[in-house]
């Protein structure tokens, strides 16, 4: 079967053979459920307890702080909507380039009476720190919630000292770390935050599995209520396999690390160089970034178009337009960092991992180069 090179590792990323191992027997002969109290129950018990052990260690977490949810959107739920549900209404400070799963409960709550506030960012695409002290300062909002790394531009955000800010305020924070896990070293105890949200399948794990670190100390209202699975926060029978293969992702984390960001920092850097000759605009260029993420632009190139003539030339990646309408609109993380709508209207990104190749770099450089000559071309005929 042909397959396209896949440069799309921040949406996704395929199952590790090793994870797929490690859930193969939960989803055969072991699958007893995790609350039984017998042999079939106690084993898958004993996985569920390898994995949340398995997680903690990889973000120096406590295992008692880890609840299993169904990703990364249910795990951002339920701490936005779990948290408000434990006070009255008052300020909610969110980043201004959350994912829509922060961004949307965010809205709902100011429906409720939650007075909704957005924490600035700089041209660069990082948080601009101490316009958003201030506003925390000024405003004390009770819930706070920044992502680590930014999904679009890899953008890296100060959440140390902003949770500093906000724990001397009096209130909670939370990050969105989907996209830092795997992609940079990652501390729990180090954050300062009160909660953090992870997900599997960034992490060659399955998709449908993620979890939310909590501090003990925080009393949140659970989503969904039953059966008290996960300290009562996340009722359901537990989806094992998905649970066993992400806290084997996520030990496999620790394999050789460092080395790993730093080939595909390399990788990136081949990459971006080509990209430069071609001539595009890169976005939060000079920030602390994942190592893995480049966003990009062509002046006068439709994003959508590129990357639909770039995937029938056989390449992966993803466009900065926000696809979920009929007429999508250019990326909120680039508008909110302050660049013009029809520059973001071109915005493509390119996310690599830990199994791109030089040669598909160099394929990929080419394959735009042609395809940039090709829409140039049609562009001089339409004038
Ligand atoms: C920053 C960020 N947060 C949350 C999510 C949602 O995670 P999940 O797909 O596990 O629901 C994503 C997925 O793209 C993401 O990039």
């Amino acid at each position: 079967m042909f397959a396209p090179v896949y440069l799309d590792h921040n949406a996704t990323t395929p199952l590790d053979e090793r994870v797929l191992e490690a859930m193969l027997p939960y989803l055969r002969g072991r699958f007893g459920n995790p609350s039984s109290r017998h042999e079939y129950g106690r084993r898958t018990r004993d996985a569920l307890d390898r994995a949340r052990q398995q997680v903690a260690a990889a973000v120096n977490a406590h295992p008692t702080e880890v609840i299993f949810t169904a990703g990364g959107s249910e795990a951002n739920n339920l701490f936005l909507k779990g948290a408000a549900a434990a006070f009255k209404p008052g300020t909610l400070a969110i980043g201004a380039t959350e994912h829509p799963c922060i961004r949307q409960p965010a809205l709902q709550l100011q429906t409720q009476g939650w007075r909704l506030l957005e924490l600035p960012l700089d041209a660069q695409g990082g948080m601009a720190t101490a316009a958003a002290l201030e506003l925390v300062g000024l405003e004390h909002p009770v819930i706070v919630s920044l992502m680590l790394a930014n999904n679009e531009t890899g953008a890296i955000h100060d959440v140390v000292t902003l949770a500093k800010a906000v724990r001397s305020a009096g209130g909670y924070v939370h990050t969105d770390a989907v996209q830092a896990l795997g992609k940079m070293p990652l501390d729990f105890r180090r954050l300062g935050v009160h909660a953090m949200t992870l997900s599997a399948h960034k992490i060659h794990g399955p998709q449908g599995a993620g979890a939310l670190i909590l501090d003990k100390r925080v009393e949140l209202q659970p989503l969904i209520a039953g059966g008290g699975q996960e300290r009562g926060l996340r009722s359901g029978t537990e989806n094992v396999a998905a649970i066993v293969g992400f806290g084997k992702a996520c030990e496999l984390l620790g394999e050789g690390l460092e080395s790993r960001l730093t080939g595909v920092l390399n990788l990136r850097k081949h990459l971006e160089q080509g990209l430069a000759a071609l001539g595009a605009t890169l976005f939060a260029e000079a920030a602390p970034r994942l190592p893995n993420t480049s966003f990009f632009a062509f002046p006068g190139i439709d994003g959508e178009t590129l990357v639909g003539k770039l995937d029938r030339a056989g390449f992966a990646i993803a466009s900065g337009a926000a696809c979920s309408s009929a007429h999508p609109e250019p990326s909120r993380t680039l508008l909110a960092m302050g660049v013009l709508p029809e520059i973001a209207r071109g915005a493509v990104r390119v996310s690599l991992g830990r199994s791109t190749q030089q040669d598909e770099v160099e394929n990929f450089l080419l394959a735009l180069g042609q395809t940039l000559n090709e829409l140039k071309q049609l562009t001089a005929m339409a004038v």
